[in-house]
Order: structure tokens, then C-alpha cells, then sequence
């Protein structure tokens, strides 16, 4: 069993998630593909799964779920809200219960800060230039503040944002009423996001970790390797034990039953060692890439508050 962290409204949160996207629009083969890693991924301990309406998992969510036989009481389910549901909170939660077959989730989260048109439930309805089609009459205040109705309806325990950065959480704050319990974002070594991590820390927010892993790429750092040696664990151990210590919780992704237990047993480092962990921080993205115009979902990096990782480095060279 994973031990639990506590969100700003009193709820505890089993920090180590299991992740369950298993692909762009995913077909009847790859749902039972997610459903079975999802038990295996219960039967080794893990309490706590993520999912999001974009994903399509939600179903394959509630069907392993069932099928555990664990207490609804002794699991912690998060799901997200797709940004072309942002005026249509209430539907698309809704829609997302009946999906899983689950009276309420744990943590709902806005997927993204974009606010993106609603046309023929077309989750990147496209404009005739191929940008996406964003719908600018509105904004994430005006979705938090529906957040907060679905909040007060018991439908969801706690609410939260995901792929905001401190720029659009301090423009959040100026309107909300509710802080968000938690921030999901791109986490890992090659980008540990330091100072969104101490804002977040202040602010009473939990961070949660994505792509935490941080793939072969970290897994193959010379650093990482040699201090998987040092505690005889794994590279993904050393690095999923820095983001528990750093206190933030981890989604976790893998199909395999021995990996999935293997991502479960996280160690204590040694201060010196996580901090030489902490160094190896690029503002790398290894997860979401921007396209060829530069944005992720129409938006650019600046519009996001996110910081190009040739920015970081010049600056680190002044
Ligand atoms: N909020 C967002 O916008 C957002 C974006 C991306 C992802 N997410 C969530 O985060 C979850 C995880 O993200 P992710 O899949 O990008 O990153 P991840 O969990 O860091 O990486 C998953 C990859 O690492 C491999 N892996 C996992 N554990 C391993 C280990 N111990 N040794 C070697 N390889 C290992 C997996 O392969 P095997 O399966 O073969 O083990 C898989 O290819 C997603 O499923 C989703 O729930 C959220």
C-alpha cells in the first residue's frame, strides 16, 4: 500500500497513481489492454488511478474497478475535464460518471487552461489553417467557477487544474473562491520545475507529477544509473523515490505487473543524492511537444507561462 498525501481540503491522496492513457482515440483492443493493466496495477497495491474523458479510459477505469472487488471508499479515481467541455462542466462530468459506472470521482481536474470551441464533440475541431479552433469568449475563470458548482454537488471531492503554470495559476486566483487541491503537470528530472513547485508549495496547492519517469531518456542519465547502483534499485526507482521525496505525488504508467511493483517500491535518498538529482534539471519537455507553429493546443509557450528550455539556459549563463 502507498503512503497518502493530504490536499488542502483535508483529503488524502495515495501518492503514487497508475496512469491509464493508452493512445489517441483508442480502439476496443486497447480498452481491454487498459482494463487488464489497471488490475493488475490493483492487485499489486495501487489505490489511486488516472484517467480523463480525453483519454476514452474512463470505462476501462470503472470496469477494473469492479471487477477488484476493493471498497469504491478505498481507491482515490481522478479524472479531467477536456477543454472543449469547459462550458459544458455539469454535462461533461456527467457523461464522465456514467463512462466509469462511479457515483463521484476523487479529483477532477480542467486537463488544460485552453478554452477550445465545442463543435460536433470534436476534441481539436480545427480552423481551415489547421490551428485549433479556441474559443476566446470565454476563459478558466469562467470554468473554475463551474468547477466549484460541481464541487458543491458531491459529484467530485475535490477540484484542480492540470498543464497550468504559475502564470496562469495566479490569473486562476484572482476569481476562485475553491484553490485548486491539486496541479498535475510534466515532472521529472530534465524538468523539475523548481519554482512552480515552491509557488505551489505556498499556495497550499499539491503537485502531481506526469511522465514522471521521465522515459529511457532520464532512466539512461549517467547520474541516475550510478545512483540506481549506489541502493542496488532500478533507474525508474531512484527517480520516482526523488519525486516522493521532493513530496509530490507520481502518475506512474506502466502495463506490466513487475514494473508496476517495482514503481510502487520507492527508497529514501540522501539528501546529497537528491539534490544532484535536483541539478539535472534542463526545462526539458519530453512529454508534450509544441507543433510546428509552436504551440501545444493553440496556445504559445508564453501563453501558457511555460518556459522555453533555451530561454532557461541562456539565463542560467548570465
Ligand atoms: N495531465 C496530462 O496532460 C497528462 C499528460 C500525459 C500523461 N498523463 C497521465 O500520466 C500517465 C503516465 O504518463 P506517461 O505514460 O507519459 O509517463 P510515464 O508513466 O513516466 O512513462 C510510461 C512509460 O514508461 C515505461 N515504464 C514505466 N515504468 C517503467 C519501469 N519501471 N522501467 C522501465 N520502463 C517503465 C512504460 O512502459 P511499460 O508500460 O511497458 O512498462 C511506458 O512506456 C498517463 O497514463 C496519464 O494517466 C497526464
Amino acid at each position: 500500500m502507498t503512503k497518502s498525501l493530504q490536499l488542502n481540503n483535508g483529503a488524502s491522496m495515495p501518492c503514487i497513481a497508475i496512469g491509464s492513457w493508452v493512445g489517441t482515440s483508442p480502439n476496443s483492443k486497447e480498452l481491454a489492454r487498459a482494463s487488464s493493466w489497471l488490475s493488475t496495477a490493483l492487485e499489486a497495491g495501487y489505490r489511486h488511478i488516472d484517467t480523463a474523458a480525453l483519454y476514452g479510459t474512463e470505462g476501462a477505469v470503472g470496469e477494473a474497478v469492479r471487477r477488484s472487488g476493493i471498497p469504491r471508499k478505498d481507491l482515490f479515481i481522478t479524472t479531467k475535464l477536456p477543454f472543449h467541455h469547459t462550458k459544458r462542466v455539469r454535462e461533461s462530468l456527467d457523461r464522465s460518471l456514467k463512462r466509469a459506472g462511479l457515483d463521484y470521482f476523487d479529483l477532477y481536474l480542467v486537463h488544460w487552461p485552453q478554452v477550445v470551441v465545442y463543435k460536433n464533440n470534436q476534441p481539436v475541431p480545427l480552423n481551415a489553417d489547421g490551428s485549433m479552433m479556441l474559443d476566446e469568449t470565454s476563459d478558466f475563470n469562467d470554468t473554475w467557477k463551474e468547477m466549484e458548482k460541481v464541487l458543491a454537488s458531491g459529484k467530485v471531492k475535490s477540484i484542480g487544474v492540470s498543464n497550468f503554470s504559475i502564470k496562469t495559476l495566479e490569473q486562476l486566483l484572482k476569481t476562485a473562491t475553491v484553490t485548486p487541491a491539486v496541479l498535475q503537470v510534466e515532472l521529472h528530472p530534465y524538468l523539475a520545475q523548481h519554482e512552480l513547485l515552491r509557488w505551489c508549495k505556498d499556495k497550499g496547492i499539491m503537485v502531481v507529477a506526469y511522465a514522471a519517469t521521465g522515459y529511457a531518456v532520464v532512466r539512461e542519465d549517467p547520474i541516475i544509473v550510478a545512483l540506481a547502483k549506489k541502493y542496488n534499485v532500478t533507474p525508474t526507482q531512484v527517480v520516482l523515490s526523488w519525486h516522493i521525496g521532493r513530496g509530490t505525488g507520481v502518475v506512474a504508467k506502466s502495463e506490466n505487473a513487475s514494473r508496476q511493483e517495482e514503481n510502487l517500491t520507492v527508497i529514501e535518498l540522501h539528501e546529497e543524492d537528491a539534490r544532484r538529482i535536483d541539478a539535472l534539471d534542463k526545462n526539458r519537455r519530453l512529454c508534450i511537444q509544441p507543433d510546428k507553429q509552436g504551440k501545444v493546443f493553440g496556445w504559445t509557450f508564453d501563453r501558457l507561462g511555460w518556459q522555453e528550455e533555451s530561454v532557461l539556459q541562456a539565463e542560467a549563463k548570465l
